[in-house]
């Protein structure tokens, strides 16, 4: 990469920060494309948030990523937000416009392109979510928004309630919710065509355990699990042994850095070569 006066200057802030696989990711998107562009990683403590972002303004900066734990709190430091964004109440995606910041979401388009990719529409279809937490927003507002028929399953069920009462509020529509138990589950993957997982089960160190039990996963199905470490989940390899349609995080990831790209950019992004330096870098995380 070589930096000259008239490099843009792309990045991501967090705390922590160290193990984000972006910089690698990005900057061999702007390689692949000759572009001069260039992508760092800055450690942002919550107290100087705002700075930072004043920052992005005065350093002319093009954009930046935004990483936990600042995705909703630096909602109040921009000038126009996005609609998914405001919906999801959460941004990972900032766009300079000569001093208007502008935040996007790109976990939602990014968890949407990855499905898209694969030739799954999820339009008209039953689709069923594990898990409640933040990442389950981002994709249930997606799917909700692209047409699927949703029900969501978390071991706490209110906190699933609210997530739906959400959902009806924004988009004036109805999802079933139901606590994450052995007894429904049965039921319920009967009728699913689309499963997402969004629960941390299956995540590194504890990468031996599904969160669905044995023998639910049926050949025709499509089985996301938007864990990326390990690349292939315990619930990925048997819904694989099962015949189903599998797809992993590392796809969500690479969409979603592709679509902030783009936004940064207006080129398309190399998919292809983000994909190859991500694996890369998680061999070394
Ligand atoms: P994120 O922002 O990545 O979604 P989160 O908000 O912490 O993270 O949400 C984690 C999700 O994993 C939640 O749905 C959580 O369930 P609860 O809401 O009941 O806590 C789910 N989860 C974590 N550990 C779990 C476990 N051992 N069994 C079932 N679900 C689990």
């Amino acid at each position: 990469m070589k930096v000259s006066g008239h490099t843009r200057i792309c990045g991501i802030i967090g705390d922590p920060i160290e193990h984000s696989i972006s910089p690698v990711m990005q900057n061999a998107a702007f390689q692949a494309l000759g572009l001069d562009y260039c992508y760092l990683p800055f450690r942002v403590e919550s107290s100087a948030l705002e700075q930072a972002i004043q920052g992005l303004r005065a350093m002319h900066f093009t954009g930046i990523n935004v990483t936990l734990p600042h995705k909703v709190a630096v909602l109040t430091f921009l000038d126009e937000i996005d609609t998914m964004a405001e919906n999801l109440g959460a941004v990972n995606t900032i766009v300079n416009d000569e001093g208007c910041l502008k935040g996007y979401n790109t976990d939602a388009a990014g968890f949407y392109q990855a499905l898209t990719a694969e030739g799954v529409n999820p339009n008209g279809k039953n689709v069923t979510i594990l898990g409640a937490g933040g990442a389950a927003r981002a994709v249930s507002f997606m799917l909700v928004d692209k047409g699927a028929r949703l029900t969501i399953l978390n071991r706490d069920e209110g906190r699933a309630r609210k997530l739906a009462d959400s959902l009806m509020r924004l988009l004036r529509r109805e999802v079933a919710v139901y606590s994450l138990q052995k007894k429904i589950l049965k039921k319920i993957l009967n009728d699913t065509e689309i499963l997402v997982n969004t629960t941390s089960v299956g995540m590194m160190p504890q990468s031996g355990v599904s969160p669905l039990p044995d023998g639910l996963i049926k050949k025709g199905q499509v089985v996301f699990d938007i864990i990326y470490n390990p690349l292939k989940t315990q619930l990925l390899a048997e819904a694989e042994a099962e015949g189903a349609k599998t797809i992993g995080g590392l796809e969500m990831l690479v969409h979603q850095g592709a679509a902030a790209f783009e936004l940064w950019t207006g080129c398309k992004a190399p998919l292809e070569a983000m994909r190859k330096a991500a694996l890369e870098a998680m061999r070394l995380v």
